[in-house]
């Protein structure tokens, strides 16, 4: 089964002078493998000089938009980032695999909940997914964003989130937080940091009434704000995180494995669910769960090979393994027996593991 899929890119303009909105459109009758869900992201796939790069980019249509549409903000010498914003044309065809991810909440059409969002940069586009689809499809709910950037000239969708406030009138509370550019009100300039966060729960968001929080940007600004969140009394399962990038190497501590890796004992059996095929290999246990897969011509899913974006995860049936690092399942999958099998190395003899779970 073909993992990618092909997308012809229908439309490309820029949302600020780094960043360009790219709409898709699912070729070869694929459009049912992109019914995604708010929040979610696509992980394309491209050559670059003989090297296959994948990167994870996540929608930010609504639900209701009726189009496919990932933001991409330009990284300092990042190379999918400057290809997509220098070279990508209307008419290009782009591979991506079905959208994936888990940073959403369940719509409910009759509650009345109260959303809270917090984006730095282009961690925008799923929260912009969430909100725009959350206030179509919840009447009664309502979502207050605080967005932050460098400055004025940094913020991606800035006439959009204006168009949105008009639309959802009263439902829709933007509060921008620049960097660098002075705003009228003193708190809504510098960085979002746990004590600013602080602020905003006392002065201007009425954090008691929130019922979930989402958090995507910077990790250092992502944890800042989780620890105003609980401090301010939400508890973990109201909080939902998407990180883009980790300059952290795991919460993890890696077991050292014995260096003969060829000896018995350090040889695992991995029986490979994928597809609906089972494969059964013989591999090193400091070789990760998904490179044993790969190295046995599996076409296991992977993106960032980093922990980061949850595109490999599979389930554990049988035997253990360590996860060195994970920065996007949630415990609660956690304790179902998944693990990130980018990270994931077998403790075990043998171990069992299903990517269609
Ligand atoms: C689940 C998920 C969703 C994502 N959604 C989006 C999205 O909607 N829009 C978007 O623009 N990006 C998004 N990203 C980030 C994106 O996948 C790439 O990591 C980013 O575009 C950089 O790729 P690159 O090939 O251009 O840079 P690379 O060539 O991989 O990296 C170049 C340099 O930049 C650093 N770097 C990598 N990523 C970042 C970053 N995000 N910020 C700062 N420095 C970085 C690297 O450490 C490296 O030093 C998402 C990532 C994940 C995991
Ligand atoms: S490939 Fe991204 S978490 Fe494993």
């Amino acid at each position: 089964m073909a993992r990618f899929h092909d997308l012809t890119v229908t439309d490309v303009h820029k949302t600020i002078r780094d960043a360009v909105v790219v709409t898709l459109k699912p070729e070869n009758g694929a459009a049912d493998a992109f019914d995604f869900t708010q929040g979610q992201y696509l992980t394309f796939r491209r050559d670059f000089d003989g090297e296959e790069l994948r990167r994870s980019y996540s929608i930010c249509a609504g639900k209701d938009d009726g189009i496919l549409q990932v933001g991409i903000k330009r990284v300092e010498g990042g190379a999918f980032s400057t290809w997509a914003n220098e070279h990508l044309q209307v008419g290009d065809t782009l591979q991506a695999m079905s959208p994936m991810g888990s940073f959403f909440t369940e719509i409910n059409p009759g509650i009345a909940r109260q959303y809270l969002g917090f984006a730095g940069g282009s961690g925008v586009t799923p929260v912009l997914s969430i909100l725009k689809t959350t206030l179509a499809r919840e009447p009664k709910s309502s979502f207050t964003l605080v967005y932050a950037n460098k400055g004025v000239n940094t913020i991606m969708f800035r006439e959009e989130l204006e168009d949105l406030k008009n639309q959802f009138m009263g439902r829709l509370n933007v509060i921008h937080v620049l960097e660098s550019d002075a705003q009228d009100i003193e708190l809504f300039t510098g960085l979002v940091t746990e004590e600013k966060c602080a602020q905003l729960f006392e002065h201007w968001i009425d954090i008691k009434s929130v019922d979930t929080a989402f958090i995507c940007g910077p990790e250092p600004m992502m944890l800042g704000i989780a620890a105003a969140l609980r401090t301010a009394g939400l508890s973990d399962s109201q909080i939902k995180f998407e990180l883009f990038a980790s300059a952290q190497p795991g919460r993890l501590k890696r077991k050292v494995v014995s260096v003969d890796a060829a000896s018995s004992a350090n040889q695992t059996t991995a029986a490979i669910t994928l597809d609906g095929a089972t494969q059964t290999v013989t591999s090193p246990k400091d070789v990760s769960i998904l490179d044993a897969a790969l190295q046995n011509a599996m076409d296991a899913p992977y993106a960032c090979k980093a922990g980061v974006c949850s595109t490999c995860r599979c389930k554990v049936l049988e035997g253990e393994v360590e996860m060195v690092a994970n920065h996007a399942l949630e415990d609660y999958e956690v304790s179902q027996g998944y693990v990130l099998s980018c990270q994931s190395f077998p403790l075990t003899d043998k171990v069992v593991v299903d990517y269609d779970q």
